[in-house]
């Protein structure tokens, strides 16, 4: 018989020689770790729907941040839970926010950490929706005022990016500019560029306490089943100033990451969210499967689809297990 066939498994034979080949690699450099602090005293509550996620007070933000660094992590996304909402979500500009006062006490005790600040309404609105309300309209226009003032003070309380994740149309045009103005030209735009409307998002909105109120956030966030959109928003916030494209949710989502990586020469971002870290948690937990295994699975196929950094709630997790494999 003369068969001609390729022999694949040459590159395969042992450990050293599948290292010597392997085309992507996972490093705590590439994570960015979110946070929730939350209003209150004494406070490191476990969020139910997400095991090893807390939302934690400022007082025990001092050992949090400790852990963090001890985990050789750099950089942490802020999100802020705060005691008081009302219509128009001061809460979210106001010097003393939570996520202002947060990122004040990282920059001055860790002042090497990024502080990455996620900037939009829904956690600190009465109705949990990302922009103003009239009736049962999400105004566009009329909340960028508020998120370029949530911008600027972040920026003011230290923040070293800013990443809005509101979804109203001309929200990087308009931050950018209010940053420029008020002296923030060297702050970067981590824009939630390509951002679908997902059921991924469920237990996020338990931990940062931001779930909508009435109606849900369709009329902002892109529909699931389109690809060709994402080209669109992606390119409207290259044009507008962003200096960093995240694509969320992750997993459900890796075409797009390709696609965003292919089409645009800024770095990309993959947002492995709430609801993919617990399914993977959930199924761990239930001895299913092999958590640390197919965690690093996960993340290392956000990196060959294409991105640069992952957001992502594993990110201590898979930072120690890095180490153990080193
Ligand atoms: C706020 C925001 C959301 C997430 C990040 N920023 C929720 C939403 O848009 O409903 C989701 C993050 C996650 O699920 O991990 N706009």
């Amino acid at each position: 018989m003369d068969l001609q066939f390729s022999r694949h498994r040459r590159l395969r034979s042992s450990a050293n020689m599948r290292a010597l080949v392997r085309e992507n690699h996972l490093r705590v450099d590439d994570f960015i770790y979110p946070l929730f602090i939350i209003e209150g005293e004494n406070i490191r509550k476990e969020v139910s729907s997400m095991p090893g996620v807390f939302q934690v007070s400022m007082d025990n933000l001092q050992a949090e941040m400790e852990d963090v660094v001890a985990h050789g992590i750099k950089s942490v996304l802020l999100f802020g839970i705060p005691a008081e909402k009302d219509e128009c979500g001061t809460q979210a500009f106001h010097d003393h926010g939570i996520v202002q006062v947060a990122t004040r006490f990282i920059k001055e005790k860790f002042p090497e950490i990024l502080v990455v600040a996620d900037t939009c309404l829904c956690e600190y609105t009465s109705h949990g929706h990302c922009g103003m309300v009239e009736g049962d309209k999400i105004l566009n226009d009329e909340s960028l005022d508020l998120l370029v003032k949530s911008a600027i003070s972040q920026a003011k309380a230290g923040a070293d990016i800013i990443a809005p994740s509101n979804m109203m149309d001309g929200f990087v045009a308009a931050i950018r500019a209010g940053l420029d103005e008020a002296g923030f030209t060297e702050i970067p735009i981590m824009s939630y560029a390509v951002k679908y409307a997902s059921s991924f998002y469920g237990p996020f909105r338990e931990a940062a306490e931001g779930a909508p109120q009435f109606g849900d956030r369709k009329t902002y966030q892109m529909d699931p089943a389109n690809r060709i959109e994402a080209f669109r928003e992606a390119e409207s916030d290259v044009i507008e100033g962003a200096d960093f494209l995240i694509v969320k949710p992750g997993l459900p989502y890796l075409d797009i990451i390709r696609d965003v990586k292919n089409n645009f020469n800024l770095p990309v971002v993959a947002y492995n969210v709430s609801g993919e870290y617990s399914m993977i948690k959930a199924a761990a937990l239930n001895g299913w499967v092999d958590e640390k295994k197919t965690v690093l699975e996960a993340l290392v196929g956000f990196k060959r689809a294409g991105a640069d950094l992952i957001i992502t709630y594993h990110a201590k997790d898979a930072a120690r297990w890095l180490k153990e494999d080193e």
